[in-house]
């Protein structure tokens, strides 16, 4: 029998996900469809009650729905719940159960990256945005010496590390002067989308790497200002990885099956063939 599963946003049209999940089954001789689906902004709601009627087995949600989906799902994972996002949802007989892969898609990604875990890392996050949001709480979980935010509306990356009672969280404007050394730099600002880097008053220094969130066929404006900044030794990386690596927790999540990193790294290698700017 063949299991459906399908990804929902808006707009929908350039989602990689029909493909990463299609060749996941294929690895695993698995008969599934997998589609993508443009829900209108105001029938989100709709659309997924609808397809669980229909028997879908799982969704994923991407932009602008995660905070929908969080809303509407019958029963959460505690790290939706901190997220306060969802991008993953299961079928269960009680109805949708929501998960959140980002976070861990982006800590496997960076622990690829890094050949390291993070704890004990100090990070710097430029943005304060719904993505780290969904992130921070699997950042936090990996027990991180410090994690800085910097947001180009100060009382935005404030506000966000306030809903946590956690001392080794600070926060700034972009005009910042950073005190210390950092280990990781994260770019999780929209500026990637308008092709820049974001504008920092005072240059950080960073040990180890320089990592976007967003990703695209070539090095991003974020990965090329790192390289010219802090040369060869610091890895630089986008986000392409953490987008199969969410896609793979997602379905491990609805098929309890493990994805080996040998076919993440081709998937991803795949990708970046077809990506085209
Ligand atoms: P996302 O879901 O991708 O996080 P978002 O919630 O719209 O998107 O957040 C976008 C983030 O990028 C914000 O932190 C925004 O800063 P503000 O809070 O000051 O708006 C940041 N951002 C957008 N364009 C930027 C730019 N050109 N330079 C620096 N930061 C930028």
């Amino acid at each position: 029998m063949t299991d459906h599963f399908a990804v929902l946003g808006n707009p929908i049209k350039h989602s990689l996900s029909p493909f990463i999940h299609q060749q996941f089954a294929q690895q695993h001789s698995h008969e599934l469809e997998y589609e993508k689906i443009e829900a209108p902004v105001d029938e989100f709601k709709a659309t997924v009650e609808k397809l669980y009627e229909q028997g879908y087995s799982g969704l994923n949600v991407t932009l602008p729905y995660k905070l929908e989906a969080h809303a509407l799902a019958e029963s959460l994972s505690e790290r939706a719940m901190l997220a306060g996002a969802v991008n993953t949802l299961i079928r269960t007989d009680q109805g949708w159960y929501g998960d959140n892969t980002d976070g861990i898609g982006l800590i496997s990604d960076l622990e690829a990256v890094l050949g390291d875990t993070l704890n004990s890392m100090h990070i710097l996050i430029l943005g304060a945005g719904g993505s780290v949001q969904g992130i921070l709480p699997a950042l936090l979980e990996q027990q991180p010496a410090s994690i800085h935010i910097a947001n180009r509306t100060a009382a935005k990356a404030e506000q966000l590390i306030n809903q946590y009672d956690d001392e080794n969280l600070s926060a700034s404007g972009l005009d910042f002067k950073f005190p210390q050394m950092y280990d990781l730099l994260i770019n999780a600002t929209a500026a990637s989308l308008d092709g820049e880097a974001p504008a920092l008053a005072h240059t950080p220094l960073i040990s180890s790497a320089c990592y976007d969130l967003f990703y695209a066929a070539k090095p991003t404006e974020f990965m090329q200002w790192g390289k010219q900044l802090y040369g060869p030794k610091v890895k630089s990386s986008d986000g392409l990885g953490m987008l199969v690596r969410q896609a793979a927790a997602s379905y491990e999540l609805w098929t309890e099956t493990y994805i080996s990193d040998e076919l993440i790294d081709s998937i991803q290698a795949e990708l970046r063939q077809k990506l085209t700017r």
